[in-house]
């Protein structure tokens, strides 16, 4: 198992700051213009070890660490209240979506050059949030300058989302999530058939929430937004505080059904007119439960994985639920379901803290 750590910043760490801040892919984008000796470095990062930085005259909190990973010392990673810092070009006041949500802020880099462009930096993001982030904070910023591609790359597999775009910066958010929030959207021709039995199969009496799509009124997709007082836009903020989204349809015509694709046919409204909804789409896990009467359709999932792959979503898999009258193929619906089950919930590593 890949394993990182982050040590609290000690003077003991200077000459590693000293080394990396020296490296042209670090300076190019912390290197404030100037070349930084060591005692520059001891001075700026004096008061960090003690965990506060001054700013306008004002002792603010800082938290910064030292990236291990597999126990040799990789990078930097800091985080600290998003409120307690001017940020380039923006109010953290003025992009808050949620202000009762507490804020975090956070820098990072890989110091050493053998370690970059080898997708250690989205683990190294994800850990640290989990284990340092999210205990104290309902979400975090990272600010990236507009060129630096690597960065807005990284953070984005990390799953941050865009929140703004300035004119040299990008604005992302990463929200804490539950772990495992599951929403069931269920849409068949009829609310209490095979695939209601295919959902219970698999969640048993677990309490997950199920929206019936035939109790809603979700129009067609209009081009001139004609619909967008139906109910569509209410589900869709609904399904964006949950984690994962499980889409239930009854395979009709080697597909899924009708009230399904008219459905998804909806997102392309979060692409355009709500962009803010569909950018908490990002990084979300798919999953799909089915009904079939006969056979499973060829390329029954391509639709939900290319769906996921276009929105930056993670396509899980499927659960196939037979419906028809062959025992063998009944027979194999319990336990396929116990396995669907076990695999959404089942947790994510978790990362070690020192
Ligand atoms: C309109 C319609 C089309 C269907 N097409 C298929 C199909 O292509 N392949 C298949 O295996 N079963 C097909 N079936 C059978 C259903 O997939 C199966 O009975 C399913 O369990 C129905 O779920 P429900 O009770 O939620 O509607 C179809 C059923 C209907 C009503």
């Amino acid at each position: 198992m890949t394993m990182f750590s982050f040590a609290p910043l000690t003077p003991d760490h200077f000459p590693l700051l000293h080394k990396w801040m020296g490296q042209p892919h670090v300076w190019q984008w912390w290197g404030e213009g100037r070349s930084w000796s060591f005692h520059d470095i001891q001075e700026k990062y004096h008061s960090y070890t003690l965990g506060y930085k001054i700013e306008q005259g004002e002792k603010k909190a800082i938290s910064p660490f030292v990236v291990h990973f597999q126990d040799r010392p990789i990078g930097f990673i800091q985080a600290y209240n998003a409120h307690d810092f001017p940020r380039g070009g923006f109010y953290v006041k003025d992009i808050e979506q949620e202000p009762s949500q507490s804020i975090a802020a956070l820098d990072f880099y890989i110091g050493e050059p053998d370690c970059i462009g080898r997708g250690l930096g989205a683990e190294i993001l994800k850990g640290f949030l989990e284990s340092h982030v999210f205990r104290y904070f309902d979400a975090c910023l990272v600010d990236p300058d507009k060129n630096n591609k690597v960065a807005i790359k990284t953070y984005a597999k990390a799953n941050f989302s865009t929140l703004q775009e300035l004119a040299s910066s990008i604005v992302m958010i990463a929200r804490k999530e539950e772990k495992k929030n599951p929403i069931i959207i269920f849409g068949s021709a009829r609310s209490d058939g095979n695939t209601l039995q295919a959902i219970k199969t698999v969640i048993k009496d677990q309490p997950i929430p199920i929206v019936d799509l035939k109790e809603l009124n979700i129009a067609h997709y209009d081009y001139s937004y004609a619909n967008a007082k139906d109910d569509f836009i209410s589900l869709a903020e609904k399904m964006v505080r949950h984690n994962p989204i499980i889409l239930a349809t009854p395979v009709y015509w080697y597909s899924m059904s009708a009230l399904m694709k008219t459905f998804i046919d909806r997102w392309s409204d979060l692409l355009d007119t709500r962009k803010d909804i569909g950018r908490r789409l990002t990084n979300k896990e798919l999953y799909v439960i089915t009904s079939y009467g006969e056979s499973v359709p060829r390329g029954f999932e391509d639709a939900f994985s290319q769906t996921c792959e276009y929105l930056d979503m993670q396509y899980k898999g499927c659960y196939y639920f037979y419906s028809g009258d062959n025992l063998e193929l009944s027979n194999g619906n319990a336990p396929l379901a116990s396995e669907f089950c076990e695999k959404i919930f089942r947790e994510s590593p978790s990362f070690m803290s020192r």
